[in-house]
């Protein structure tokens, strides 16, 4: 029987309506395999919503997102809405997004495309065997504390509640044991409160819930560095929203480029929001050329998360892979792919289009 899904897609800024065209495609290519009727939805976010709005999330966008089943979002941002003294800007939209919707609980994966472990500047010994989650608190921490902003004086404050800490580390937790069951909590409990309340709730919860879950704690300075020297030692890493935002753009470098990694935000129902980890790259947008393989990634993981479509999504991302294996390359990732007849490099819209063909039946 088909099954019925809504998905809202904000396409946001920069190259954002170029990924987030091509990833529907691919979504509509695989739908009727797996029995999946998908209504689609456009809503505007970011700076987009700010020329035509005045606001950054319009009410209208996050009532739709509210009764969707899942949001897919390019990415939102850019030099015309940068200016530090500006009232409103575009990245207001995306905490009020993680806030409204109530996704405490930011997926971020990382593992390394044997094909393109060329494209890091890490060297690939090093890399081999890179599969990583990183979990991040998404609607607490030094992001949405209490904070002032002076012209000789300014603060924010960091705090969280055990309430907050338990149920992010219980989502890295379960994810652990579903993997290689083992946890990382990063947190700075040599200097900050906050993170020695972080330490203590972990501590009791693994003890209490998770006996066999494997958990260590560091310190998040300690933790990058580690992320550089041995990568592959780390299963998943939970941490708190500004630490991170940190860790996770370094992660992303293992990978080669920010164009591979995609993203999900989680809280307690199926709704999530998912999205490219890289940003609106408005040095690109409009060229065609920008890289839609992080969105695609995240288009699995909705199916995954959101949409209880384990095989679907695991159909993207074998697709995905057979892309790279067969040669075709974005920009973005050709510049450190040695070049010769086993390499194509192909714009936005190409590289949908060969994932999509990879999601074909082949012909008996
Ligand atoms: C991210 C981004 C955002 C964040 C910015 C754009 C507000 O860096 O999603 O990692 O800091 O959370
Ligand atoms: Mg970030």
């Amino acid at each position: 029987m088909t099954q019925q899904f809504t998905i809202v897609l904000l396409p946001g800024d920069g190259i954002g309506p170029e990924v987030v065209s091509a990833t529907r495609q691919v979504l509509e290519e695989l739908a009727p395999a797996y029995e999946l009727s998908l209504e689609f939805e456009t809503h505007l976010m970011g700076g987009c919503a700010i020329d035509a709005t005045g606001q950054p999330l319009p009410p209208e966008t996050l009532a739709a997102c509210q009764t969707a089943d899942a949001v897919l979002l390019g990415a939102v941002g850019g030099p015309k809405w940068s200016d530090p003294s500006a009232k409103v800007r575009p990245e207001q939209g995306l905490l009020a997004i993680r806030k409204g919707l109530g996704l405490y609980a930011n997926l971020r994966p990382v593992k390394i495309f044997p094909q393109l472990v060329d494209a890091s500047s890490l060297k690939a010994a090093v890399l081999t065997g890179v599969d990583m989650l990183v979990v991040r608190e998404l609607t607490g921490g030094i992001y949405f504390g209490r904070r002032e902003e002076g012209d000789e004086a300014a603060f924010d404050t960091m705090s969280y509640t055990r309430a907050e800490i338990e149920r992010v580390v219980r989502v890295a937790a379960r994810a652990a044991r579903s993997r290689r069951g083992k946890l990382v909590s990063v947190d700075k409990a040599n200097v900050l409160g906050v993170s020695r309340l972080w330490r203590r709730v972990t501590m009791a919860l693994m003890a209490s819930e998770f006996p066999d879950v494997a958990i260590e704690h560091q310190l998040v300075d300690a933790m990058a560095m580690h992320l550089m020297r041995r990568p592959a030692d780390f299963d998943v890493i939970v941490s708190g929203n500004l630490f991170g935002d940190i860790l996770t753009d370094e992660a992303a470098m293992l990978a080669g480029s920010m164009g591979m990694l995609p993203s999900a935000s989680l809280g307690d129902s199926s709704l999530g929001l998912y999205e490219p980890i890289h940003g609106s790259a408005p040095d690109i947008a409009g060229q065609g050329i920008a890289n839609p393989l992080a969105t695609i990634l995240s288009a699995a993981m909705l199916l995954r998360h959101s949409l209880g479509q384990e095989a679907a999504a695991q159909a993207i991302e074998i697709a995905v892979e057979r892309a790279l294996a067969a040669g075709y390359r974005t920009p973005d990732l050709a510049a450190t792919t040695p070049s010769g007849p086993a390499f194509e490099v192909v714009g936005t819209e190409a590289m949908a289009e060969i994932v999509r063909g990879y999601l074909r039946p082949t012909p008996s």
